[in-house]
């Protein structure tokens, strides 16, 4: 029997009493807008989406036509629902409060709205990742202030990769379940239940390139791997890469590995690449979930405490031992 989406974030609220009935209808929003969002990235060249927006977003980045499209689908889905105080985006430079026209709810939506943007004109896999706070009872109105929340504190998390299926990932706190778009039937349906890391992996994911510019434990670290059976691993190690952390993380989440955007030397004041709030704490509770870890390399990620909405963060996530490993050597060398 078919479990769709919709009956799974049901049966969510009603027998677990995880998730309330607003946030059952943001995830319900949410999911529709990624659908909309496949089928454009599904039209390319036909929907005249390819190519660059010719803008750049706050973090000084060039915007292609995408990352443009799916923000706008994230916002006007998701803005008359009731359900939300306010959205915050990677491509957007300060926090969007629902209008006075619509009635406001108490959550908090932040998104990545089109991840992997180098890889859309090449057809590579992309994706869209969402992070859902609740805004603290303490709180009078909505601000910036009222995002920043350690990533623990996230209610819902999850990712849509747009690859050949698409395929939305989701948790509430209670395990990682994938669900996949039916084109035919216009819904996402479960396809995995309580997803699971293996422990140990022999598959690393870094961008190799940027070697010269490691920290040291990192460099030991896939030093090692590079030794394979000779060296002290004693096995051969695997590389992947794909540049979209969607398709990177829904490889880990499917058969492990590890994922590593360390902080390196190139711009020596930036903690990392990639943004804490939009890709490393929702990519992080899912790992969690799924029974893996993810670090800065000294700290678990979901403890960090946000000082800005677009903060950068080293982030290493995945399979746990390897993990644990990396924690390790960045230890020894403080
Ligand atoms: P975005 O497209 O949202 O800016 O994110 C791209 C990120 C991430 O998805 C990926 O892992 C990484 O940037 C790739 O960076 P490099 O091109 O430096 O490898
Ligand atoms: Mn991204
Ligand atoms: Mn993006």
């Amino acid at each position: 029997m078919n479990i769709s989406l919709s009956r799974f974030l049901v049966e969510q609220q009603r027998a677990k009493g995880h998730i309330s009935a607003e946030l059952r209808l943001l995830l319900e929003v949410v999911a529709r807008a990624c659908k909309s969002i496949s089928h454009a990235v599904n039209k390319g060249a036909l929907g005249g989406v390819l190519g660059s927006a010719e803008s750049e977003n706050v973090q000084g980045e060039v915007q292609k036509k995408l990352d443009i499209i799916a923000n706008e689908v994230l916002i006007e889905a998701n803005e008359w629902g009731g359900h939300l105080a306010a959205m915050a985006s990677e491509e957007m430079d300060s926090i969007h409060i629902v209008p006075n026209r619509y009635p406001q709810g108490e959550y908090l939506l932040l998104f990545d709205p089109l991840d992997g943007s180098s890889n859309i004109d090449v057809n590579v896999s992309i994706g869209t990742i969402f992070s859902v706070l609740k805004k603290q009872d303490s709180q009078e109105g909505v601000s910036e202030s009222s995002f920043l929340q350690p990533g623990r504190q996230q209610v819902a998390a999850g990712y849509c990769v747009y690859g050949p299926q698409t395929t939305l990932v989701l948790t509430v706190g209670d395990g990682v379940f994938m669900f996949t778009l039916d084109r035919e039937q216009g819904s996402f349906v479960l396809t995995q239940s309580d997803v699971q890391i293996p422990e140990d992996t022999k598959e690393f994911a870094i961008n190799m390139s940027n070697m010269r510019h490691w920290d040291q434990p990192v460099r030991r670290y896939i030093d090692e791997c590079l030794q394979g059976k000779e060296g002290p691993r004693g096995k051969d190690f695997n590389m992947r890469w794909i540049a979209s952390m969607v398709a990177d993380v829904h490889r880990i989440l499917t058969r492990g590995g590890v994922f590593m955007y360390p902080w390196d030397k190139r711009e020596p004041h930036k903690p990392g690449k990639l943004r804490l709030m939009y890709e490393a704490n929702p990519m992080s509770w899912l790992i969690e979930q799924a029974g893996g870890a993810a670090i800065n390399g000294q700290q678990r990620i979901l403890d960090l405490q946000p000082t800005q909405l677009h903060e950068r963060v080293s982030v290493i996530l995945g399979s746990k031992n390897e993990v644990e490993r990396l924690h390790s050597y960045h230890l020894q060398q403080s």
